[in-house]
């Protein structure tokens, strides 16, 4: 099937030496990190670590001011968002941001947006529908009805209409039950075992390194940790921060 095609392998996301800031004060500094193809890579840290203007950084949105991100091969640092996006990452925002007079499905093909070929839409559709039987089952209904574990299976939903090689997606697991949390980063991981790259930003440390491969901690715009999911828990900082 054509969708095959988009999901190819690619070079890994490097980010090296990077720092951003608003205005003079540095948000990271130093940040270095390595997103692999076929890997859920996560990124862990409090509120206001730095992790959404990690995310800026990467898609183009604030350029560092200092060090290089490179995709696939190519060097993005400076390059502008749309073009980051065409290469093949997918954002999915945080608080989820979906169409809520729209239906599910219409949230969906607004993911599609850049693709022409109705047969490709079509595929990738019946992906998304596979991996989230709920969204077929509701695709009529109003996405602004839908309650916040299914509204954030149609973010998840849309960004993948995009047939991307990476999602990045920014803490996914707000505002919902563990039960929830749950049922949807099975879905994330089986995502992953598609062959689609996951870059997950979270603060829910204990669900997020169950399903993680590797991960780094941010700590006041600074990598204070990183490795595999099992050196993370382990690690020093993430146990007196989070497991106590
Ligand atoms: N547009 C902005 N202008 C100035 N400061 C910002 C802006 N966005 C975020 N910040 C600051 O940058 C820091 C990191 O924020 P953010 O990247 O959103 O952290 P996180 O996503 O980890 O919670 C915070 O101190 C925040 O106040
Ligand atoms: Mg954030």
């Amino acid at each position: 099937m054509s969708v095959k095609r988009e999901k190819a392998g690619f070079e890994p996301l490097y980010i090296d030496n990077v720092y951003v800031a608003y205005g003079k004060a540095d948000v990271l500094s130093d940040v270095s990190m390595e997103i692999l193809p076929g890997r859920i890579t996560c990124l862990l840290g409090g509120n206001g670590a730095g992790k959404s203007t990690l995310i800026r950084a990467i898609l183009g949105l604030t350029p560092p001011r200092q060090g290089s991100i490179a995709f696939d091969g190519v060097d993005i640092t400076h390059e502008a968002p749309h073009r980051i996006v065409a290469r093949g990452i997918a954002c999915i925002p945080e608080g989820r941001r979906i169409f809520p007079k729209m239906s599910v499905y219409e949230n969906l093909l607004m993911g599609a947006y850049q693709e022409k070929s109705r047969a490709r839409i079509r595929a990738t559709l019946e992906k998304v529908y596979a991996l989230f039987p709920r969204l077929e089952e509701r695709s009529r209904q109003l996405a602004g009805t839908m309650s916040g574990g299914e509204q954030a299976m149609v973010s998840i939903g849309r960004g993948l209409m995009r047939a991307p090689k990476l999602l990045v997606i920014d803490e996914p697991s707000l505002g919902l039950s563990p039960a929830l949390v749950n049922e949807n980063f099975r879905i994330i991981r089986k995502i992953c075992e598609e062959g689609t790259a996951v870059f997950l930003v979270e603060q829910n440390v204990r669900q997020t390194l169950a399903i993680a491969h590797y991960g780094y901690v941010l700590s006041q715009g600074r990598v204070v940790a990183g490795g595999t999911a099992e050196d993370l828990k382990k690690a020093e900082q993430v146990q007196k921060a989070y497991f106590g």
